[in-house]
């Protein structure tokens, strides 16, 4: 252990190094931030520099001066369509499978029923059917009560396991299977391509939630061969505050999407107020009821930081998810070489795993006092965040954070912590 009054030499010219060598560096200048530390990008993104403008643009022109004829003249009607496209390349999807509205919550609903009823379709209604939804146990609450709800819609019987547990517990009782990429609280990456092939051989149906991995590492869906797959765009894609969610329901899947939410605009001809519900072909089939234009377009703003428009939004800039994934590595590498550097010994334990292939983009350290701690860090301009009972969160947007906040966020936890003793 280090003297954890005094910054490290070493760390800190060793942070300027990397920060110097960054090739992602510039883009932190497309965020609005200040002096603070901030990793909190896990639960809600930092504000990218051009999205007041285009707001404000949105908010002044299209809707103060073109009114009604936006939704044609803007594009406002299919930005859904067009801002999942926009989504797909960052997690390996080819355009026309990603759809955009509603929150993480609801599209787990219509994700997990509509897998169910796809399984339906192979396991007819009577004795043989597949009676059991597998859900993650450890997963964010949320996803937990939809697939609650859903298996007692569907008539199915949900059995919460760990994903570790999940191939064991697979079989032909199996409908479908909810999982989280990367857990919420540990940081944990799950195995998404054996554990979707693992769901695939019992013949079962693999919903994704990839709230804590898009934007943060790849995902490959297409390559995988998920199923299915929801996540947020307020965390690692920075859309904002209780900007829209999206779907992802694998091309061949589509015309057997049967959603439980089948509002007038997931309708093939939505303006022809059909009395009788005709589906949508392709991913619009995923929409429910109006989208909500101004965090749709502000999401469309923020998505420019990856790749600007029109290009589907992967090259443009040079940022591709590889190079974050591999400076997200860097940075949590190094926060963990700081936090043993300076944390007192025994004061804290880290819940992440070491393994690359098994860590997202967070750190969480398990720490008794963690509420009190973090109170302090935020005073003193770290910001992570607090998971009852005891885990201090630290996540790392590689688009903005740098080498020289990580060294500072272990430094100054550390003398929190010699502080409180
Ligand atoms: C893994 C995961 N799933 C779902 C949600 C909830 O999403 P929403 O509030 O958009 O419905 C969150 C929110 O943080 C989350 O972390």
């Amino acid at each position: 252990m280090s003297d954890i009054t005094a910054p490290s030499t070493e760390l800190a010219s060793l942070a300027a190094e990397f920060d110097a060598a960054d090739e992602l560096a510039a883009l932190r200048a497309r965020f609005v931030l200040d002096d603070a530390v901030y990793l909190d990008g896990n639960s809600l993104g930092a504000l990218p520099a051009s999205v007041p403008g285009r707001l404000a643009d949105v908010v002044h022109r299209e809707w103060g001066e073109m009114r009604i004829r936006s939704w044609d003249e803007s594009g406002w009607w299919t930005a859904p369509e067009r801002i999942g496209d926009r989504i797909a390349p960052l997690v390996g999807a080819a355009p026309g499978q990603i759809v955009v509205g509603d929150s993480t919550s609801v599209n787990v609903f219509k994700a997990v029923v509509a897998a169910v009823r796809m399984a339906d379709e192979g396991s007819g209604s009577g004795d043989g059917r597949r009676d059991e939804i597998l859900v993650d146990a450890t997963t964010f609450p949320t996803d937990g009560y939809l697939a609650e709800s859903a298996a007692r819609m569907t008539g199915r019987t949900l059995r919460p396991v760990t994903p570790a547990e999940v191939p064991a517990a697979l079989g032909d009782r199996t409908a479908a299977v909810l999982l989280n990429h990367v857990d919420y609280r540990s940081g944990r990456l799950h195995d998404l391509p054996a554990l979707t092939a693992a769901v695939h051989e019992a013949g079962a149906y693999a919903v994704w939630d990839l709230c804590h991995s898009a934007g943060a590492l790849p995902v490959d869906l297409d390559e995988h061969g998920v199923d299915l797959a929801v996540g947020c765009t307020y965390k690692y894609l920075n859309g904002g505050p209780g900007s829209p969610a999206y779907l992802y329901v694998r091309r061949d899947l589509q015309p057997r999407f049967d959603s439980p939410l089948p509002g007038w605009t997931s309708h093939a001809a939505p303006f022809a107020m059909d009395p009788a519900y005709q589906p949508a072909a392709g991913a619009p089939r995923g929409r429910v009821g109006t989208p909500d234009i101004l965090s749709m377009l502000a999401l469309e703003a923020a998505l420019d930081v990856w790749g600007g428009g029109g290009d589907g939004g992967s090259a443009g800039a040079g940022v591709t998810i590889e190079s974050v994934r591999a400076k997200s590595l860097a940075l949590t590498d190094f926060f963990l070489r700081c936090v043993s550097a300076y944390v007192p010994e025994g004061r804290v334990e880290s819940i992440t795993p070491v393994a690359h292939a098994e860590r997202g983009s967070q750190i969480a350290l398990r720490c008794d006092d963690a509420g009190d701690v973090m109170k302090r860090l935020i005073h003193q301009g770290v910001i992570g965040d607090f998971r009852h009972p005891d885990v201090l969160r630290f996540g790392f947007t590689p688009l903005y954070v740098t080498f020289a906040d990580t060294e500072r966020a272990a430094r100054v936890l550390g003398e929190t912590l010699g502080e409180m003793g």
